[in-house]
């Protein structure tokens, strides 16, 4: 073989290999102000759905790739495939079933709500009549109370600015997804939770309805993440 041949061949084998390396990458939707689900913590994307998301990406060999947005752009970004999926806690409602799919569920919650300490009238969803409500808009927490009758909303694009005002007192309660809720009550003084609960809903992770063999893999991902431990290592490390 002559050298230029040679340098050919070699330069060749080269390129492949590093494209066989270069895994496929997933651009994965979220809004890391949800803690202890998608939280920013020194700079860096953390909690449950984002070590469940890389774990996902490991199983189906692909580089998840984390694009931070507001919640209520989440959806949007999907249908105009901006993003593959969307991992963020989000409720697989019958409404957002009507625009794009759902992975099998892997977290369920509810929504609760949150009260300062000293504050004894409010017991259930019925008590919020006539009081002033803190909600993230579009979130599920904001559809419900927005439905009830004679409740006034007041509604934040992040959830710590909710619990801000709660105790600043400028509001008279918070609805909120109830591990986020949790979340805040530990790491706040003040606040705590009203007995009555809401309705179950389940978290799981939206894709386009364009993409079924991406979901196939997904809930296959889950699944075996379920049945190997990985998945109850993430919960007693976030819950
Ligand atoms: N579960 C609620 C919903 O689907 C709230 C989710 C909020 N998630 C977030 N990453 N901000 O509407």
């Amino acid at each position: 073989m002559k050298k230029f041949s040679k340098i050919l061949v070699v330069f060749l084998m080269v390129v492949t290999s590093v494209l066989s390396f270069a895994k496929e990458k997933l651009y994965v939707g979220t809004n890391a102000e949800f803690p202890p689900f998608e939280y920013l913590e020194k700079g860096e994307f953390v909690g449950f759905d984002m070590d469940l998301i890389k774990a996902v990406g490991n199983k189906i060999g692909m580089e998840v790739v984390i694009k931070d947005m507001s919640f209520d752009g989440l959806i949007p970004a999907l249908e105009a495939n901006k993003v593959d999926i969307v991992i963020a806690g989000m409720t697989s409602s019958d409404e957002r079933k009507m625009a794009v799919n759902f992975s099998t569920p892997y977290y369920t919650a509810n929504q609760v709500i949150i009260l300062n300490e000293d504050n004894n009238n409010i017991k259930s969803f019925d008590d919020l009549q006539g009081k002033l409500v803190g909600v993230m808009l579009g979130f599920t927490g904001d559809v419900v109370v927005s439905e009830m009758s004679d409740v006034k909303t007041k509604k934040y694009n992040a959830s710590y600015a909710s619990i801000m005002e709660l105790q600043n007192k400028k509001i008279d309660a918070v609805v909120l997804d109830s591990e986020t809720a949790l979340n805040y009550i530990k790491n706040n003084k003040g606040i705590k939770l009203a007995e009555g609960k809401g309705e179950l809903e389940e978290y799981a992770i939206a894709i386009s309805k364009k993409n079924t063999e991406l979901l196939e893999k997904i809930n296959l991902a889950i699944k075996e993440l379920k049945e190997d431990g990985t998945y109850d290592t993430l919960l007693k490390k976030y819950m």
